[in-house]
């Protein structure tokens, strides 16, 4: 299953978190409603048993919502009465499955793992999306920073393509990104140097950069080869997108290799 992107790509970052809260239904639509392509949003667990997924970026409730404590601790019943901000639910992975296939939207979902339960957060986002997740439409796009996360998604949907989020680069990531067969690095634009992602590069893969928002910032990662970009404000970006040369390409996920008889 492959899935074909126009590059440079601009993707909603928390879906256009700089004029909508963050990581709810309205900054996915508003994403939309500003031409936005694509849409990433964070993906994490309840305290439910069997977890429920939401849709949240950090461990804790108190930065968007006016509740507090850890998000999975709280039961989904609980977390649906919080104010995600200006009014909003925090939104289900399959509410938000359903809102990305009614607008047209290409998604990346993060594997956002809670504390230290990497693989039980990347199980449940992976069966939610194998159970909602229309059979006939092109594949979502999977990161995480997690390499046990990521490890989980490949052997679950090992035809969907995968991203490897970059933050302190480790020593053997060359050798982890062929390991998990991923179709992309997801680098944070501050942290690396031009010649880094040359070398980035230098895998053949696709760079993607986050988070970017300055229209300048954006040009000059489009002239070193970065394929997209995530922003929390699309419409900045678009017009920047627009004029370079245009390509289109496919992102796959790799089967994993048989087992030596
Ligand atoms: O996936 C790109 C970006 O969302 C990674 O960082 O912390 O915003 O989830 P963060
Ligand atoms: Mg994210």
């Amino acid at each position: 299953m492959t899935l074909t992107i126009t590059t440079p790509l601009i993707i909603g970052h928390r879906g256009a978190a700089a004029h909508a809260p963050e990581n709810t239904l309205a900054s996915i639509r508003e994403a939309a409603r500003q031409g936005a392509p694509a849409v990433e949003f964070d993906a994490t667990i309840t305290g439910d048993d069997p977890p429920a997924v939401i849709l949240f970026h950090d461990d804790t409730l108190e930065r968007t919502t006016n509740g507090g404590g850890a998000v999975d601790h709280m039961p989904l019943s609980q977390l649906r009465t919080l104010d995600a901000g200006q009014g909003e639910q925090i939104p289900t992975l399959q509410e938000t499955i359903a809102l990305i296939h009614e607008l047209g939207l290409h998604a990346n979902v993060e594997i956002k793992v809670a504390p230290d339960r990497d693989v039980e957060t990347a199980e449940a986002v992976m069966a939610d999306l194998a159970n909602h997740w229309p059979a006939d439409a092109p594949p979502p796009f999977i990161s995480s920073f997690s390499v046990p996360a990521l490890e989980v998604a490949q052997a679950q949907k090992p035809d969907w393509p995968r991203g490897y989020l970059i933050w302190d680069k480790p020593d053997n990531w060359r050798a982890i990104a062929d390991r998990l067969q991923v179709a992309t690095l997801n680098i944070n634009a501050e942290r690396e140097t031009p010649d880094s992602i040359a070398s980035l590069r230098s895998t053949g893969r696709p760079v993607m950069a986050y988070t970017v928002n300055d229209p300048d910032q954006a040009a000059s990662l489009f002239d070193q080869g970065i394929a997209g970009i995530f922003t929390d404000t699309p419409k900045t970006l678009l017009p920047v997108a627009a004029k370079q040369p245009q390509q289109q390409i496919t992102l796959a996920g790799r089967a994993p290799p048989r087992p030596k008889p």
